[in-house]
């Protein structure tokens, strides 16, 4: 479905003359290979890399070299671009950038418009993304008096009107409030679980990383680590030296582990911890600790 040859960005920066005042290199030999209906989390610290490599499946950049093909096309092809845009969309950080009519439908509709649909066939695929991402009985409401969170799920299905194949959130619930951020993602979720949408979900928080099928972390440019969640989180000291963290149960039963407490080697959820202390813990009340799932 995505498929990064060999690619290198730099970010030129000129000064008002035209000359050159320094140059970034943003990425840097990425070669990466993403199937169809996978759901990829990208971590990195600040500067890594990835907005830049998520510009590039879109078609919003262009490698400098190397080469990146988004379901057979190549972005290098200009003829591609609308394609290529139309099968990626992205949905960004700030959900008020993003909105930009007077009502949900319409400014659900906006992209469709940009894509040249006939307007007969427009509020079909209006209804229809609003429907998934369930906010069907919005669709006239201003987008103003919406949470955050709603708004995010206008933004993704603006994206959704277009039919896409991929879609890209780059900290699309950096700026939301928990409840905002959930909402969020178990709609990228259900998307890439009912529509067999592929989702890659740039973020910096580790707990939304847990989910995926598979992480890449970025560092300098690069892509350091490729691997399943349970993989990567087990790399505790080598993700630190990454400038990042593993989610908070994990390093607390990886705490508990090197001070001697028998706990797997690499503990993702909260349930997870507890099935270990139940299960480890002979000190606990016979029939172990009672919880509740969350
Ligand atoms: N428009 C730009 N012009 C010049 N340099 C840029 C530009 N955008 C990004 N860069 C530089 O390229 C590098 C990679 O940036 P990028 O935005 O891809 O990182 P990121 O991993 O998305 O960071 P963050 O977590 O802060 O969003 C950084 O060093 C950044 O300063
Ligand atoms: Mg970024």
């Amino acid at each position: 479905m995505i498929r990064f040859e060999d690619v290198a960005f730099e970010y030129i920066r000129r000064d008002e003359e035209g000359n050159v005042e320094g140059i970034t290199r943003a990425l840097d030999g990425v070669s990466v290979h993403i199937r169809k209906g996978e759901f990829v989390a990208v971590l990195g610290a600040n500067g890594s890399g990835k907005s830049t490599f998520a510009k590039h499946i879109n078609g919003l950049l262009i490698p400098g070299e190397g080469s990146v093909r988004v379901g057979g096309y190549d972005t290098k092809d200009e003829e591609n671009l609308l394609k290529v845009r139309q099968m990626a969309g992205m949905v960004f950080q700030n959900p008020d950038n993003q909105i930009i009519a007077q009502t949900v439908e319409e400014d659900v509709a906006f992209g469709l418009e940009n894509m040249g649909i006939p307007t007969d066939q427009m509020q079909a695929r209006v209804d229809e993304a609003l429907e998934k991402v369930g906010l069907t009985e919005e669709k006239k409401s201003s987008p103003n008096r919406l949470s955050g969170g709603q708004k995010q799920r206008v933004a993704i299905a603006g994206v959704l009107a277009m039919k896409p194949e991929c879609i890209i959130f780059d900290e699309s619930t950096a700026m939301l409030d928990p409840a905002g951020r959930r909402e969020v993602l178990s709609t990228a979720h259900e998307l890439n679980r009912q529509q067999g949408i592929t989702v890659i979900l740039i973020t910096h928080y580790m707990n939304e990383a847990v989910g995926a099928d598979r992480i890449l972390v970025m560092d300098r440019g690069r892509i350091a680590m490729d691997g399943k969640p349970r993989d990567i989180f087990s790399k505790v000291d080598e993700l630190k030296k990454l400038k990042l963290d593993v989610p908070p149960v994990t390093e607390l039963a990886h705490r508990l582990r090197k001070s001697g407490m028998p706990m797997p080697v690499c503990v993702l959820t909260e349930d997870e911890f507890l099935e270990a202390v139940n299960t480890n813990g002979g000190w606990l009340p016979q029939g172990g600790l009672k919880y509740g799932k969350r």
